[in-house]
């Protein structure tokens, strides 16, 4: 898949250094209105073979926890704006982006790659096997470190971490479904496959993940 790398045009705006890459910018506006957005969102498991974008990446990873003031705050509320959450993108077919998984970091706009090669099949069997998750051409995967919102709030925090994790899913969903793109939110797998597999560190949990592919 390394051909994908050596054929990133120039009209892709990727600025490399090492194994950090620059987002290109998220668009603020479109024509698609939020009530249409809303009215079409669907679970979609099932993809065509078809390679996905960088703008498109950039879109969902912004809609996810993009960076919208001058002060951080981000697309989603987060419990004392303490944003516990991260979130990876598990490349498949992304046109431009070797296969990996890459760190998603708002400050800046930019990934960072953590693990290389293709790992959408080892992901769908930490996920029982799920069809969606190997067949799809990228994968966001959410996760948080709970201790940034536990130290403030207590156990409450936790609950506070998953209602942040549904805010941020569904501004991707009604973000994917405004690109014309399928996704699907996967709560079944196996913690420990999956916290093995992107190395999270200890208190680092993953909590969902989002198979994305073209209808
Ligand atoms: C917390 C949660 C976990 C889910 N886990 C899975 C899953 O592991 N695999 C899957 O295919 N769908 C999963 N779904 C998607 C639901 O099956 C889907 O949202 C539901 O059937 C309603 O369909 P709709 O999203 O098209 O409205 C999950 C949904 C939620 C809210």
């Amino acid at each position: 898949m390394s051909t994908l790398f050596h054929h990133a045009d120039a009209a892709e705006t990727m600025a490399r250094s090492s194994d950090t890459i620059s987002l290109p910018a998220p668009r603020q506006d479109s024509g698609v209105s939020l009530e249409r957005a809303l009215r079409e969102r669907r679970s979609v498991r099932e993809f065509r073979a078809a390679t996905l974008t960088q703008d498109e990446m950039s879109q969902l990873l912004w809609a996810a926890q993009g960076i919208t003031s001058r002060d951080g705050l981000r697309t989603a509320p987060s419990a004392g704006a303490l944003y516990p959450l991260v979130v990876y993108l598990l490349a498949g077919t992304v046109q431009g982006l070797e296969p990996g998984i890459y760190k998603y970091v708002p400050a800046g706009h930019k990934l960072m790659r953590t693990i290389a090669g293709d790992q959408r099949h080892p992901l769908a069997a930490a996920a029982l096997g799920q069809d969606s998750v190997a067949e799809a051409g990228a994968v966001l995967v959410f996760t948080a470190v709970e201790q940034r919102t536990t130290r403030k709030y207590g156990e409450r925090g936790v609950r506070y971490i998953h209602i942040e994790t549904g805010h941020a899913s569904q501004n991707v969903f009604l973000q994917a479904t405004a690109l014309g793109l399928a996704t699907v939110v996967v709560g079944a797998f196996d913690d420990d496959a999956v916290a093995a597999l992107l190395k999270l560190p200890v208190g680092e949990v993953p909590l969902y993940l989002m198979p994305l592919g073209r209808p």
